[in-house]
């Protein structure tokens, strides 16, 4: 599948990266990542997204898992990019959903009612026992919205990012990995410096993601970032002035 790479495979644990778009309407659709991760049968799905890529996604997500065996499915944030298809996967899977306490409510608004089957985190996070592994859900908090994680998966050793290392890109290159940093700079500066709240919480966010091994950052737009180019986004990351740094020009 053109639309789908494996990021890792161990025989057991496997991490999945999809990339669905609605093709119908391809210049006012913003490109999406999604992501699965799959051990032993059971699945934990990442940021699925909205509607408009909800019957791609779910056939593409049912070669890899048994639908009902997907355990949880976690939103790293309440973006209709992220969550808009949540009482659609709420009807369709057994799933928990995992998310920001701050959100829980707002999500009646896309049509969920199910709170019984949340697992709200509080601001710190939380680490879940998944197989032999453990998912970390990492704090984000307004990069960029208030209530925010990011997913650390400690078999794999990727972080799943969310919002955070969106690239922009004009054209869909689908499944790129970040090839030369300096020249993707370009393509994250303008989305960070407005959507990610201060440099005091990028460092925040780098502060932990620095005691975690990764291999690999997954955001939920554009490209990956792998071995080097992690720590060349985590640098540009902490030293980045970006949201409220710049408040003169926004009043
Ligand atoms: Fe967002
Ligand atoms: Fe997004």
């Amino acid at each position: 599948m053109d639309n789908e790479k494996i990021l890792f495979d161990n025989g057991t644990h496997k991490c999945v990266m999809f990339s669905f778009d609605d093709e119908s309407h391809e210049d006012a659709f913003l490109s999406v990542n999604q992501y699965l991760i799959v051990q032993n049968g059971h699945g934990i799905l990442i940021d699925p997204g909205s509607s408009a890529v909800f019957d791609e996604l779910y056939e593409a997500v049912s070669r890899h898992v048994e639908v009902e065996n997907i355990k949880f499915i976690f939103l790293s944030h309440q973006d209709p990019d992220v969550s808009g298809a949540i009482a659609q996967w709420s009807i369709s899977t057994l799933a928990k959903f995992i998310m920001s306490g701050l959100w829980t409510r707002f999500m009646s608004h896309y049509g969920f009612m199910s709170m019984d089957r949340v697992l709200p985190l509080g601001d710190h996070g939380a680490k879940l026992k998944f197989g032999q592994d453990s998912l970390w859900f990492v704090p984000a908090h307004f990069l960029h919205s208030p209530g925010n994680f990011s997913l650390y998966d400690s078999c794999s050793k990727i972080i799943f990012s969310g919002d955070i290392g969106a690239a922009i890109l004009n054209t869909p290159e689908y499944y790129k990995i970040v090839e030369n940093f300096e020249e993707h700079k370009k393509h994250l500066y303008g989305f960070h410096k407005r959507y990610m709240g201060s440099n005091k919480l990028c460092r925040a966010w780098v502060g932990h993601v620095e005691k975690l091994a990764v291999d690999m950052i997954a955001p939920q737009h554009g490209f990956i970032f792998e071995k080097e180019k992690v720590k060349e986004f985590l640098a540009w990351f902490k030293e980045l002035q970006c949201g409220s740094d710049y408040i003169q020009e926004l009043y």
